[in-house]
């Protein structure tokens, strides 16, 4: 076992992008078959893709008002899994329903969660706003564990290793507060070989969403990140990247061409590390390396531990605790 604790944390995890839900989408996540289907009443609902009777694969089946058909008998199940028709026998098995799961579509994307979370999953103004350009969509399957991608954003010691950061983040600082925790980091980057002063926000709520909003001297820009665990092996992170417009045309044209690539290029330098590296319970860390121990703990909630509730905000002056 790579990792000591479950792959599918307690959280709201992406599992498709709204312009992806027209009628039925069965989708494979939390190593589950899931699926997708849109209502008349525009709703998306998520439930078991098997069929409880014969085990028929529902995403074969069809919407019928709010709820889905199987293509093998015919049973009728609502958005609330319950069977509500059989065509041939007056009487339903009370225990003919499919497996639910809680549904939230917002920020054009469509998360699920086992269970009912504590939280809600922010909508994010820009999304669609006018003055800020379309979402441009990355997109990686990765063998780790969650986890990594969220130690990562404050593991201080491997941005000017791993990443083009021309010295250690200035000015750290981290504040965690419930199921949100939040990094403030400034350097200087390169990119195409110009030095950028860049401050990056990221807040997590949850495990599974990420919002980066990331100002510099050349752009404005908001990044989505959405890591979701596909199964024990891997996860499917996606990465949406959206530009505050400016007064020139071109300028947004080009930024739009040469930042989603400088990102890949970056995020790229992750990968090996993260699909390689051993998960170590006790790591050695020492001054500078940022607050991943405490990363870990505010992780614990997701995991069934107490949520740390209350807020604090400390400067990572080179603290490993
Ligand atoms: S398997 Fe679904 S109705 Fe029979
Ligand atoms: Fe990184």
């Amino acid at each position: 076992m790579r990792y000591p604790m479950t792959h599918y944390p307690e959280s709201w995890f992406r599992v498709a992008f709204s312009d992806e839900v027209k009628d039925v989408l069965p989708v494979s996540y939390l190593g589950k078959k899931l699926l997708l289907f849109r209502g008349d009443d525009g709703r998306v609902r998520a439930t078991s893709a098997t069929c409880p009777h014969l085990g028929a694969d529902l995403s074969g089946g069809r919407v019928v008002g709010n709820g889905i058909e199987c293509p093998f008998h015919g049973w009728k199940f609502d958005g609330g899994g319950a069977c509500t028709e059989i065509p041939y026998c007056e009487r339903i098995p009370p225990k003919a329903r499919l497996e639910t799961f809680s549904v939230r579509e917002v920020n054009g994307m469509i998360f699920v969660a086992e269970g009912d979370p504590k939280f809600e999953v922010p909508s994010v103004a820009e999304v669609g706003a006018r003055g800020w350009s379309r979402p441009h969509r990355l997109r990686w399957k990765i063998r780790m564990h969650v986890q990594e991608i969220i130690e990562n954003a404050v593991d201080l010691g491997h941005f000017s290793h791993v990443h083009a950061y021309r010295e250690y983040p200035k000015n750290p600082s981290l504040s965690v507060d419930g199921h949100r925790f939040r990094v403030s980091i400034e350097s200087d980057r390169r990119v195409l070989g110009l030095v950028s002063n860049t401050a990056v926000e990221i807040t997590y709520h949850g495990m599974g969403l990420a919002v980066a909003r990331i100002h510099s001297n050349y752009v404005d820009m908001i990044g989505l990140l959405t890591p979701t665990p596909i199964d024990e092996e891997y996860v499917d992170v996606s990465l949406w990247i959206l530009f505050k417009k400016t007064r020139n045309p071109l300028l947004d044209f080009v930024t739009s061409l040469v930042v989603p690539r400088d990102i890949r290029a970056d995020f790229a330098n992750d990968i090996p590390i993260w699909e390689n590296k051993a998960y170590l319970t006790k790591p050695l860390l020492c001054g500078g390396d940022g607050p991943i121990m405490k990363i870990r703990r505010w992780a614990e909630q997701f995991y069934g531990a107490p949520a740390i509730r209350s807020a604090s905000l400390v400067s990572l002056g080179g603290t490993g605790g």
